[in-house]
């Protein structure tokens, strides 16, 4: 940011709990500057959008709010969910829940166990059908998907990362997380290329040749943040992915979480009882009652 951009932010609170909305007027004099919008966490600048194609004056952002509604809906929302019901038998577990999450944002969803957090991942993650309600992935509706290209469109798509690792035990760590990219059918040294890239990202250059076994809970945690990487999926969901690792392996993938979407805009979904990583989120959200709050 130069100098005179900073000038005139306009910070736009309450549009989402934990955002800040800014404008920033590339050049605040011409009339006809082209803005640009960001969003502002913890006094940082993250998402800056390039340059917008509208053309809007000083003047109008000093009406502002209504245009930086505007503004805020052109950055690229990666989940829409709207209206999710779901019960077991005659148990209503989830009752009507909506969530945006756009692109590079971590939300957390924390809540009491047994308030139907995993029901409502699955869900959104597309391993389990609501009984109603619309769950828009990358602007694909994907309850509109037959079994077959849903599992194409999962595989592409969507990152999972479990309490357990779910890591195949008979698999070094460098094929598991390769697996994702032969079933997508990608080429054989590509993958093993990004995966080998991931591994070392996620600290574990030294690790590629061990088995499951062979490796600590972090580790194997890792591996499967790294498996749920490789095919650059919009979006990871994440059930206490900590909820099994020491407090020191916990804080390690919380800091590879923060980076993942700091330096690569990795979208991440997190039910968490850690208190540290809700906090190191965008946005927290709690469920409650069978509804985000
Ligand atoms: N497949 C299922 N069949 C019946 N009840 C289920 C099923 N899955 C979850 N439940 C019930 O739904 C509620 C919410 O479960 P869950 O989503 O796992 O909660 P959380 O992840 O918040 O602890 C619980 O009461 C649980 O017993
Ligand atoms: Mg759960």
């Amino acid at each position: 940011m130069s100098g005179g951009e900073s000038t005139g932010v306009w910070q736009y609170a309450g549009l989402r709990r934990s955002y800040v909305f800014i404008i920033f007027p590339a050049n605040w004099l011409a009339r006809t500057s082209i803005f640009a919008a960001g969003l502002l966490r913890n006094g940082r600048l993250r998402h800056r959008t390039k340059a917008l194609p509208a053309r809007i004056g000083p003047k109008n952002i000093a009406h502002q709010g209504i245009h930086a509604v505007d503004l805020f809906k052109k950055l690229p929302m990666v989940l829409q969910a709207k209206d999710i019901y779901k019960s077991f038998g005659q148990l209503p577990i989830l009752k009507g829940v909506n969530v945006e999450v756009s692109r590079g944002e971590v939300v957390s969803i924390v809540g009491k166990s047994g308030a139907g957090k995993s029901t409502l991942l699955h869900i959104l993650g597309t391993l389990d059908n609501a009984d109603q309600g619309q769950i828009t992935i990358n602007n694909t509706a994907v309850r509109n998907l037959s079994p077959r290209p849903l599992a194409a469109f999962r595989n592409r798509h969507i990152g999972f990362v479990f309490q357990f690792h779910h890591l195949l035990p008979e698999f070094s760590a460098l094929e598991n997380v390769c697996i994702p990219g032969f079933i997508r059918k990608q080429e054989e040294a590509a993958v093993k290329q990004r995966a080998t890239e991931l591994l070392d990202f996620l600290g574990l250059s030294h690790r590629l040749q061990h088995k499951p076994t062979e490796l600590s809970g972090g580790e194997q945690q890792r591996v499967a943040v790294a498996r749920a990487l490789v095919n650059q999926p919009d979006i990871i969901f994440a059930d206490e992915p900590t909820g099994n690792l020491d407090s020191a392996a916990s804080q390690d993938l919380h800091r590879l979480i923060r980076r993942l979407s700091d330096e690569y805009r990795q979208t991440f979904v997190i039910v968490t009882h850690n208190k540290e990583l809700a906090d190191l989120s965008d946005r927290c959200l709690e469920m409650r009652d069978g509804l985000l709050v």
